[in-house]
């Protein structure tokens, strides 16, 4: 007996006489050959209909049949730093005593973050890749550019440095670094401790549109070991330049690299972006995101990448945000502090350096449970929803109603 239809298949047409679906099913083993697909079954949409309260658990559903074959949903989910760190240790035991370093086999060292609603692929929400990389002493990966746009969170004390476009930046804890898409960069550790950081890209996306190379031959003059770019600019290049809020150089290009609206500044301190947040304490903040700080493209006010947006928030002892849900996937990192995310009805409980995903269309709110202050990092692809016109976000008020925030 076939399974009773699911609701979005009630919802999406009347049921076919099953002579006429066993007559078309027919037709289609006939036709498997060619490539073609008679359609025996509509298309379910993987999500519920925005602007209809399913409740603060509702999810989305995958559709079921030769219509669900590909699709995968995201499902929330807190990588702890306490079970997921020790693999660092070991990669980079591997690498000391390694015959061939990983880096050169591997081109990094590094574990991927596995979401665990997407069948294994390496991706975190539908646009995001995360990687947690360590870098021994001396180790070096050589100068390149790509088409994904990446940073990297500095989780490590020392944050070893990384060259884009002749900037070299050197490091350490929760500092923001990007590369964007089209810029020249190489990363080291010069220090004497390993290094280690998050990186995150939009590599899904660009694979997804088969839109994903990476060049790696640098046409300018190197230095040292020959596979690092010649630093032209010294630490805090884009810093000065960019760091006097609401005022523009006016006598360089603001387009750094080949890629089209990206942000020209590429290194964020975490001192700077603590100490802008503490100034900024006693305001009442934002009742769905606490204290914020975005990081942008200073030359327009836009996110600092066309696909991703990034910020930092703090939540002050006790807060707790109200419920919010996004089109957009929310993807966090813990600087500092301990509490809890509750996702479509699941509570995630944090600590520092621990990684949550929120996938997109999921009711959320964050709980600050500890004695001190919260920091969490938010990458989100709010941005390229937002280009494509599909960006909206609903709250909830105090006692339950449903906003519409961005409609
Ligand atoms: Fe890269």
């Amino acid at each position: 007996m076939a399974a009773p239809p699911t609701e979005a298949e009630s919802r999406a047409r009347p049921v076919l006489p099953s002579a006429a679906r066993a007559a078309m099913e027919a037709l289609n083993a006939e036709a498997d050959g060619l490539h073609i697909w008679l359609r025996t079954q509509a298309n379910a949409p993987a999500q519920r209909p925005w602007f209809h309260d399913g409740g603060l658990a509702a999810g989305g559903q995958v559709a079921q049949g030769r219509v669900g074959a590909n699709q995968m949903k995201a499902a929330p989910h807190r990588w702890r730093w306490s079970e997921i760190s020790p693999y660092l240790g070991r990669i980079a035991e591997i690498a000391r005593n390694a015959d061939v370093s990983p880096i050169e086999f591997a081109d990094r060292q590094q574990f991927l973050l596995v979401n665990p609603g997407l069948g294994g692929r390496l991706q975190v929400a539908s646009t995001i890749r995360c990687a947690v990389s360590i870098y021994n002493p001396g180790d070096v990966a050589p100068v390149h550019r790509h088409t994904p746009n990446a940073s990297r969170t500095i989780l490590s004390d020392n944050g070893g440095y990384t060259t884009i476009e002749g900037e070299r930046c050197a490091a350490s804890r929760g500092d923001l670094i990007l590369t964007p898409n089209g810029t020249w960069h190489d990363h080291g550790n010069d220090g004497a401790t390993p290094v280690v950081w998050a990186d995150i890209l939009d590599f899904p996306l660009l694979e997804f549109l088969d839109c994903s190379w990476i060049d790696e031959d640098f046409p300018g003059e190197r230095q040292g070991n020959a596979r690092a770019q010649k630093p032209l600019h010294g630490d805090g290049y884009s810093a000065r330049l960019y760091g006097a809020g609401g005022m523009l150089p006016g006598f360089v290009s603001h387009a750094r690299g080949i890629g089209h609206d990206t942000s020209p500044v590429f290194h964020y301190r975490g001192s700077q972006i603590r100490a802008a947040l503490d100034a900024l304490r006693d305001e009442a903040g934002d009742p769905y995101e606490g204290v914020t700080l975005r990081f942008v493209n200073p030359a327009t006010g836009e996110a600092v990448f066309p696909t991703l947006d990034y910020s930092a928030q703090l939540m002050r002892s006790g807060e707790a945000t109200r419920w919010k849900r996004e089109t957009a996937n929310a993807f966090y990192i813990v600087l500092d502090g301990e509490g809890t995310t509750e996702i479509a009805g699941r509570h995630f409980d944090w600590k520092t350096n621990d990684i949550v995903v929120v996938p997109n269309f999921l009711w959320r709110r964050h709980v600050n449970r500890g004695p001190g202050d919260a920091l969490l990092y938010l990458c989100s692809d709010r941005p390229l929803f937002e280009k494509i016109g599909q960006y909206r976000a609903q709250g909830r008020t105090s006692d339950g109603e449903v906003v519409q925030l961005v409609a």
